[in-house]
């Protein structure tokens, strides 16, 4: 059997290249099966630390360890061929210096394949990128909301609401592109702080909650395929697989109750 595939795998390279012709399109994905369902569609899939909220239903992503991030990102990989696969590193795994981050960083990159890491922070950031992409990490930078700091923040708060956080933003995406990211996750900010960003920087910008002039577009997938029922205020539901399910597993226990699941054909029967 072969196992080459007709379309090349993305590169950091390719998807960068995009900027300007056409907008680049992100999911999150966790798993194998949705990892199978959303490589044909999407040009970067991200195994997102929002899994700790999504799939494990915690109340932040500050509890998601790295060990979490590289068997969910072992399990992403298995089920893409064609979309470049980016790791979040989780909180407290890269912000105590630039060496604890390369060393956790080489590490999802060995033990997964994951082709690139995503970080959050700006300024504050910047030496540790410069330090990974000297050495072989490429890293999308993520700044605006940065949901490891919902401590600091104080819950999550859209950012960009004035000038002095315009202007620490605005500093956050030059630092992080003059470090040497390649490019940008601006989460939960002004439509027009993002769209300034965009216009000057080299590298793409990828927009969640952050207005239409982005590069490219992220979601959480499970917020665009409504398996969320209260999603944020910026997604658009794409589907209704909550309401779906909830309607297929009313099906299946009346099903149940009434004997008419499983019938003769949905069994074992041993031929005489
Ligand atoms: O963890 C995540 O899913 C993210 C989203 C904001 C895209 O970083």
């Amino acid at each position: 059997m072969s196992t080459s595939h007709s379309q090349s795998r993305a590169t950091v390279r390719s998807i960068a290249s995009l900027r300007g012709k056409r907008p680049i399109v992100a999911l999150t994905a966790y798993t194998t099966p949705m990892a199978k369902i959303l490589d044909e569609h999407a040009d970067i899939l991200l195994v997102g630390d929002s899994l700790g909220m999504v799939l494990y239903g915690m109340e932040s992503t500050l509890s998601v360890t790295l060990d979490d991030m590289i068997r969910h990102t072992q399990a992403v990989m298995r089920g893409s061929h064609k979309a470049l696969i980016i790791t979040d590193m989780p909180f407290g795994t890269y912000q105590a210096s630039p060496e604890q981050a390369y060393h956790n960083a080489a590490r999802v990159m060995k033990e997964s394949g994951a082709h690139a890491v995503k970080l959050e922070g700006g300024v504050e950031m910047a030496e540790t990128i410069a330090f990974l992409t000297q050495r072989g990490v490429p890293v999308m930078a993520h700044i605006g909301l940065m949901p490891q700091h919902v401590h600091t923040m104080g819950g999550y708060r859209y950012q960009g609401r004035n000038a002095t956080e315009a202007q620490r933003i605005a500093a956050d995406a030059r630092a992080v592109e003059e470090a040497g990211a390649w490019a940008i996750l601006i989460e939960g900010t002004e439509a027009a702080l993002s769209e300034a960003i965009t216009q000057n920087a080299a590298v793409p910008t990828i927009g969640i909650g952050a207005g239409v002039a982005c590069d490219g577009q992220i979601l959480v997938t499970e917020d665009m395929v409504g398996l969320n029922p209260n999603p944020p205020s910026f997604v658009q539901k794409f589907a209704d697989l909550h309401g779906q399910m909830h309607h297929a597993a009313a099906s299946y226990a009346r099903a149940v109750h009434e004997r008419a699941f499983p019938t003769s054909t949905h069994g074992y029967v041993s031929k005489k």
